[in-house]
C-alpha cells in the first residue's frame, strides 16, 4: 500500500509491503547516476547486499558507507564523514543518498543529504519498527552534540519511504519494543482502529498497523510540518521520557521509557485533565501485553528536575502534552515547578 504525504516543502509516497522487490522503481531519485547508501554494520550484513544489486541492474553506480550500529554513530565526527565520502566520490546535487537501516542511520543520512552541497536527494529505507512508523516520515534529521541529543538537525523530507516489512523478521524483540513504545504513543492520539489493532496483536496486523502509524504521522507533518504546533502533541509521553533516559545514563531504551511516560501522563490526566480513568487502564493493559513498563524508577522530583534541561522546555515553562481522553490530546504550557505534582497522579494542577 501506499500513502502520499504532501508535506509544504514537499511530496512522498511511502510504500509499505511485506517483500519488496522492484525498490529501484520506488527511489524516485530523477536523474541521479550515483547512490550513496548509508547503513550500519548489523543491517550491511543483512540487506546491503540484495540492494547493491538491485541498484546495480537499475543502472546506478553504487556506493556503502557503513557506520557501527548504535546511538554513538549518530555523532559530529561520522556526519562530517559522510559529507567527505559524497564530495571525494564526486556527488552532485543531481544524485541521491539512501538510508538502509533503524532511526540512527535515517537521521545521520538525513542531516548529511539536507547540508551536503546545501541539499541532496534523500531515500528513507527503514528497516526498525521504529523508523517504519516514526522517523522516516517528516523529515526531522539531526545528530547528537556532546551537550544532547538531536541537538544539530535540519527539516529535510525524503523523496520517498520504501518500507518493506520483512525486515522485521530480523529484528531483536527488544528493538520491536522499542518501536511499540511510540506505537502506543500513536493509539492514544488516535484512538480508533489503530489501538484497536494493537489490542489484537502486532503480529496479526503489521502491515495496517505501520499504515496507520505513517498516516497520523503524516496529517500532523502535513498540517505543521516544522513542529510550530500541532506537531508537539507527537511528544505524548516525551517529556518524563526524556528525563528518565538521561537519569539512567541513556541505558533506559526510547520505547521503554515513553511508554512508562505516556501511563505516567494517562494517570495524571485521569486525576487531574478530566481523562477517563477506564481510559488510563486501558493503556496500561495495552504495555503489559507487550511487556512494556507502566511505571519509571524515578521520583516525580527527579523527573522535574531533569526536565529544565529539555530542549523542548523553554525557561520555566515546558510544552507537556495531556490527554483528555484516548483519541483526544493537547499541549499545555505549563510552568516546571508544576510537573511533579501533576505526575505525582494526585490532581496536581498544570
Ligand atoms: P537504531 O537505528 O539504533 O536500530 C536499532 C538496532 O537494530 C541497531 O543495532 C541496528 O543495527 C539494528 N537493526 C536495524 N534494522 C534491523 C533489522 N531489520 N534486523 C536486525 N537488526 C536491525 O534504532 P531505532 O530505534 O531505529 O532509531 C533510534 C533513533 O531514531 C534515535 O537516534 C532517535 O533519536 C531517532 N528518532 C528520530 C525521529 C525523527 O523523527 N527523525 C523520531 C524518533 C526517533
Ligand atoms: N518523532 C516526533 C516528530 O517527528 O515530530
Amino acid at each position: 500500500m501506499v500513502i502520499r504525504v504532501e508535506a509544504p516543502s514537499g511530496g512522498y509516497d511511502v510504500t509499505i509491503e511485506n517483500g519488496i522487490k522492484d525498490v529501484a522503481s520506488l527511489l524516485c531519485a530523477g536523474r541521479a547516476e550515483k547512490i550513496a547508501v548509508i547503513t550500519d554494520d548489523n543491517v550491511r550484513a543483512l540487506y546491503y547486499n540484495d540492494l547493491e544489486s538491485r541498484l546495480t541492474n537499475a543502472g546506478y553506480s553504487v556506493y556503502c558507507c557503513t557506520l557501527q550500529h548504535g546511538e554513538a554513530s549518530k555523532n559530529g565526527y561520522n556526519y562530517l564523514n559522510i559529507l567527505e565520502f559524497l564530495a571525494e566520490r564526486a556527488f552532485s546535487r543531481k544524485d541521491a543518498v539512501v538510508a538502509l537501516g533503524g532511526g540512527v542511520v535515517g537521521d545521520i543520512a538525513g542531516f548529511a543529504a539536507a547540508t551536503y552541497m546545501r541539499g541532496i536527494g534523500f531515500i528513507q529505507i527503514p528497516t526498525t519498527l521504529l523508523s517504519m512508523t516514526d522517523s522516516s516520515v517528516g523529515g526531522k534529521t539531526a545528530i547528537d552534540l556532546h551537550s544532547g541529543k538531536n541537538l544539530a538537525g535540519a527539516f529535510w523530507q525524503p523523496l520517498s519511504v520504501i518500507i518493506d516489512t520483512q525486515t522485521l523478521k530480523t529484528l531483536p524483540d527488544t528493538e520491536i519494543k522499542n518501536g511499540l513504545g511510540e506505537l502506543i504513543k500513536y493509539a492514544v492520539i488516535e484512538g480508533g482502529e489503530i489501538l484497536e489493532m494493537l489490542e489484537d496483536g502486532l503480529e496479526k496486523h503489521t502491515e495496517s498497523i505501520i499504515a496507520a502509524a505513517v498516516d497520523i504521522k503524516r496529517k500532523i507533518v502535513e498540517a505543521d510540518e516544522k513542529e510550530s504546533g500541532l506537531r508537539r502533541i507527537l511528544n505524548f509521553g516525551h517529556t518524563p521520557a526524556h528525563a528518565a533516559e538521561k537519569l539512567s545514563g541513556y541505558a533506559m531504551p526510547h520505547g521503554f521509557a515513553v511508554a512508562a511516560g505516556v501511563n505516567i501522563i494517562m494517570n495524571a490526566s485521569a486525576a487531574s485533565c478530566g481523562c477517563p480513568a477506564k481510559d488510563a487502564a486501558r493503556i496500561k493493559k495495552l504495555c503489559e501485553k507487550y511487556g512494556l513498563p507502566t511505571e519509571l524508577p524515578y521520583t516525580p522530583e527527579q523527573l522535574q528536575n531533569e526536565a529544565v534541561h529539555d530542549k523542548k522546555a523553554g525557561g520555566a515553562f515546558v510544552d507537556l502534552v495531556i490527554a483528555r481522553r484516548i483519541g483526544k490530546v493537547e499541549c499545555v504550557r505549563t510552568e516546571i515547578g508544576n510537573l511533579s505534582g501533576f505526575y505525582s497522579g494526585n490532581g496536581g494542577k498544570l
